[in-house]
C-alpha cells in the first residue's frame, strides 16, 4: 500500500499544504500522496481512521480540528502538550503521535526569513484561542523577554498564561487597558477578528517602538485589517502568515520523510501567487 498523507480541515478546500507538500516532494525527489479531506467536526476521529486504513501514515490538521487530534493521540511532544494543539500526525503502529510545528514554524519565519533577532523583546499576542496557543511556547523557547497575552475574553488569557508555567515572564493584561502597556518589539494578531469582511483594528499607537515588527498569523484576505493598521502605525516590518505557513509544513515534512526540505523557493511561489490573486481583485 502507497503511503499517504493529508491535511484534515472544515473547510478544507482553499489548503495550500497539498501544493506545499508536492512542491517539496518534487525538489527531495520523493513521490508524495497528500491530499485535503474535509471533515465536519465529529467526523474527525472516523475520518482519521479510514485515512489510516486505506495507508495514511501522515496528517496534518488545521481548524477546526487542532484541539481533537491533540486528544486522540497516544503520544505527544512536549511542546504539543504544551500548546494543548496538535497540527502534525504521525501514525506508530495502531496509534497516532502528535506535535505542534506552528510555533517553530512562526520562529523560523521571523528569524530566518526576516531576519529578527527574538531574544529579550517584549512581545504583545492577541487573541487567546487555538493559534494563540500554538506560538506561545515556541516564542517563549527562543528567549523572548516578555510575553504579553491580550485577549477580549480575558479568562481564555489567564488559561493560556496559566499553560504556559511561566508566571514571571509570560502575563494576561485586559484589551482595554492597551493602552497602559507600554510598547513592544513585537506584535501577534491571532485573533480571527480579521477573517470579518469589515474589520478593523484600532490599536492604541503607544504599543509601537522603533523596532516593532507587526505579524498577522493569517494571511490572504483575513490578515489585511490587522496588516493595514501595523502600515499606518508605521512598525518597522510588517509580516503575514504566508512565511510561517511554509516553515510549519518544512517541519512537517521533515518528521515524515526524515529530510529537511528547502523553503524559499516554494513560499516566493506563494507569495508570488498571493499577489497576483489580491492585484487580481
Ligand atoms: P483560532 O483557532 O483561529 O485561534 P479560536 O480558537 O476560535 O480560533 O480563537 C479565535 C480568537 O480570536 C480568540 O482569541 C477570540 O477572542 P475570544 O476568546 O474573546 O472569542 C478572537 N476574536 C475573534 N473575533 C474577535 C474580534 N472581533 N475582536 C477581538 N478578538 C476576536
Amino acid at each position: 500500500m502507497t503511503d499517504r498523507y493529508a491535511v484534515f480541515g472544515h473547510p478544507v478546500a482553499h489548503s495550500r499544504s497539498p501544493q506545499i507538500h508536492a512542491a517539496f516532494g518534487s525538489q527531495e525527489g520523493i513521490t508524495v500522496d497528500y491530499r485535503a479531506i474535509d471533515a465536519a467536526p465529529g467526523q474527525f476521529e472516523d475520518a482519521l481512521e479510514a485515512f489510516a486504513a486505506d495507508g495514511g501514515v501522515g496528517a496534518n490538521v488545521t481548524l477546526p480540528h487542532k484541539e481533537a487530534a491533540f486528544a486522540l493521540c497516544t503520544t505527544l511532544t512536549a511542546r504539543a502538550r504544551r500548546a494543548g494543539s496538535v497540527n502534525t500526525l504521525l501514525r506508530k503502529g495502531e496509534r497516532w503521535h502528535g506535535d505542534t510545528t506552528d510555533g517553530i514554524g512562526l520562529v523560523r519565519d521571523l528569524t530566518d526569513r526576516h531576519g529578527l533577532d527574538l531574544r529579550g523583546r517584549r512581545v504583545l499576542l492577541l487573541g487567546a484561542g487555538g493559534s494563540a496557543r500554538s506560538v506561545a511556547p515556541a516564542l517563549l523557547d527562543a528567549g523572548i523577554l516578555e510575553l504579553v497575552v491580550v485577549n477580549r475574553t480575558p479568562e481564555r488569557a489567564d488559561e493560556l498564561i496559566d499553560a504556559m508555567g511561566e508566571p514571571g515572564r509570560a502575563l494576561s493584561r485586559y484589551w482595554d487597558d492597551l493602552r497602559e502597556l507600554g510598547d513592544f518589539e513585537l506584535i501577534i494578531n491571532a485573533t480571527s477578528a480579521g477573517r470579518d469582511r469589515d474589520a478593523e483594528f484600532k490599536l492604541p499607537l503607544s504599543l509601537v517602538n522603533s523596532l516593532t515588527a507587526a505579524v498577522d498569523l493569517n494571511y490572504g484576505e483575513a490578515a489585511i485589517a490587522f496588516l493595514a493598521w501595523a502600515r499606518a502605525a508605521e512598525c518597522r516590518n510588517v509580516i503575514d502568515g504566508l512565511g510561517m505557513l511554509v516553515e510549519q509544513a518544512a517541519e512537517s515534512f521533515q518528521q515524515w520523510h526524515e529530510v529537511r526540505p528547502q523553503t524559499d523557493a516554494v513560499y516566493q511561489t506563494l507569495r508570488t501567487g498571493a499577489a497576483s490573486l489580491s492585484d487580481g481583485a
